[in-house]
């Protein structure tokens, strides 16, 4: 099939920076404006939402739920974060869309969507980018179905594109995930939402609970066993079915995961110190930050300030933090804890190659699943730079620290590739190539902006 070569792609250099100072602005938390916009969606009337993350995956979720009928319009947006305004006519009141749903680069789109669509009486096709139609989605077909909804993909329902065609009333399922993920469960809770009975959804590890805390701020009640929240563990989330959503006023915390990226630069970096305000702390959240502490990490955390110490919605606790040149060293996660930070150890790796001693990350294979095969993205392209990166199996070893030296880095289109070897240029002597570093867009528009400005 001819392909015509694309417009734009733009690869960037990254220079060494003499010094970092400053205050990133960062955006709103991904995971967070994706499920405001699809709860506001779910409930009938008006929601509003204040700094929802702009990132092309965020506006993908946004377009998508437009097409099935509710109102969604950008009331502010200052290229880095938006404010929504929702009306929805709620779930009852959604209809078919005259075409295919485009979740675009965003797998968090198409599954938590799948979800809803489960439950509504009518056929969507759901489809994306090269990268999306490369992710697995038979982890969200076999709970569907087994609701009652009809879902076929591509590859003997392996792959997207999707179909869905929803029934309106579900059965209610008692589930548990095969491997830990936030958007295997939340899709089975949204169902569960219109579902007959009692649906729970149980997990090896507690990963991210947005959904479950965004849902109960909606006047839904939802248990959790064991009832205390303190991040890792194995957890239970249950909900009766046929409960209404109530719109609300949503504060979006800045992203923890976007936060990462600077916590690390700073932390490597032989001059720096940087604030980050009003970042999402969630204990499901926060593990990077506390992997970055074990490994010698100078990150001081304080309640944030603005705009409140939490998030009036949805209770989730904010700090600000200021990260300084630290003194770093090797560190051990198994696979518990490649769970906890799955979108982190991309730009943990990069930290461990500066790291005394030999940092090892065991039964990583998830992050074979997301944008890109992050395994071979990020060994690939800390190898190119010098670090010395060995791959066996799931299994990630980092020897440190190693200086890196400027080099040409492939970012397979994976936006926390591109923002990986981009702080990796903060400390590289000569310049570092990032292929396709507009892909950084996907969750973080201004990001190469920050960069810029953070050495000024
Ligand atoms: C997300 C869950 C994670 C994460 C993704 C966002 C979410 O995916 O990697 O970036 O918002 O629920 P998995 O559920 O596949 O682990």
């Amino acid at each position: 099939m001819y392909a015509p070569p694309l417009a734009g792609e733009p690869s960037r250099s990254v220079s060494r920076a003499a010094r970092l100072r400053g205050e990133p602005r960062l955006p709103g938390d991904k995971s967070i404006s994706h499920r405001a916009l699809i709860l506001a969606a779910l409930a009938e009337g008006e929601s509003t939402i204040t700094g929802a993350g702009d990132g092309r995956d965020v506006q993908a979720t946004a377009a998508v739920l437009a097409a099935l009928g509710a109102t969604v319009d950008r009331a502010r947006d200052d290229g880095l974060n938006v404010d929504y305004r929702v009306v929805s006519p709620g779930a009852d009141g959604l209809h078919e869309a005259t075409g295919v749903l485009d979740c675009r680069n965003s797998g968090t789109s198409l599954r938590l969507l799948c979800g809803v669509l489960a439950s509504l009486p009518f056929f969507s096709v759901l489809d994306g980018d090269a990268s999306l139609r490369s992710r697995p989605v038979a982890r969200i077909i076999e709970p569907l179905r087994s609701m009652g909804a009809a879902l076929y993909a591509r590859r003997s329902d392996t792959l997207p594109p999707l179909v869905v065609i929803g029934r309106p009333r579900l059965r209610a399922v008692d589930f548990a995930t095969r491997v830990p993920s936030a958007q295997v469960k939340s899709a089975i809770l949204l169902a569960g939402l219109r579902a007959e009975g009692r649906t729970t959804v149980r997990e090896s590890v507690a990963t991210r609970d947005h959904t479950e805390r965004m849902l109960r701020s909606r006047g839904i009640e939802i248990r959790r066993e064991p009832a205390t929240s303190s991040g890792g563990g194995p957890v239970a989330w249950s909900l009766e079915g046929g409960a209404r959503l109530r719109p609300v006023d949503e504060l979006v915390p800045a992203d923890p995961s976007a936060a990462a990226f600077w916590l690390v630069a700073a932390a490597i970096h032989p001059d720096a110190e940087l604030t980050l305000r009003a970042v999402g702390v969630n204990p499901t959240r926060r593990a990077a930050i506390d992997f970055l502490v074990r490994m010698g990490a100078r990150i001081e955390e304080s309640r944030a300030g603005a705009p409140a110490p939490t998030d009036p919605a949805s209770g989730e606790p904010l700090a600000d933090l200021t990260v300084r040149s630290s003194e770093l060293h090797a560190i051990d996660l198994g696979p518990e804890e490649v769970a906890m930070a799955v979108d982190e150890i991309p730009i943990l790796c990069l930290a461990a190659s500066q790291a005394r001693g030999r940092t090892t990350i065991r039964g990583a294979g998830e992050l074979r699943n997301k944008e890109s095969d992050r395994i071979a993205g990020i060994a690939g392209g800390l190898r190119a730079l010098g670090a010395r990166v060995a791959v066996e199996g799931d299994d990630i070893t980092i020897e440190g620290p190693t200086p890196l030296v400027g080099s040409h880095t492939e970012t397979l289109d994976d936006h926390r590739l591109a923002m990986t070897f981009a702080v990796a240029g903060l400390i590289a002597s000569g310049s570092t190539w990032i292929d396709r570093a507009d892909s950084a867009a996907v969750s973080y528009p201004s990001f190469f902006t920050e960069l810029e400005r953070l050495r000024a």
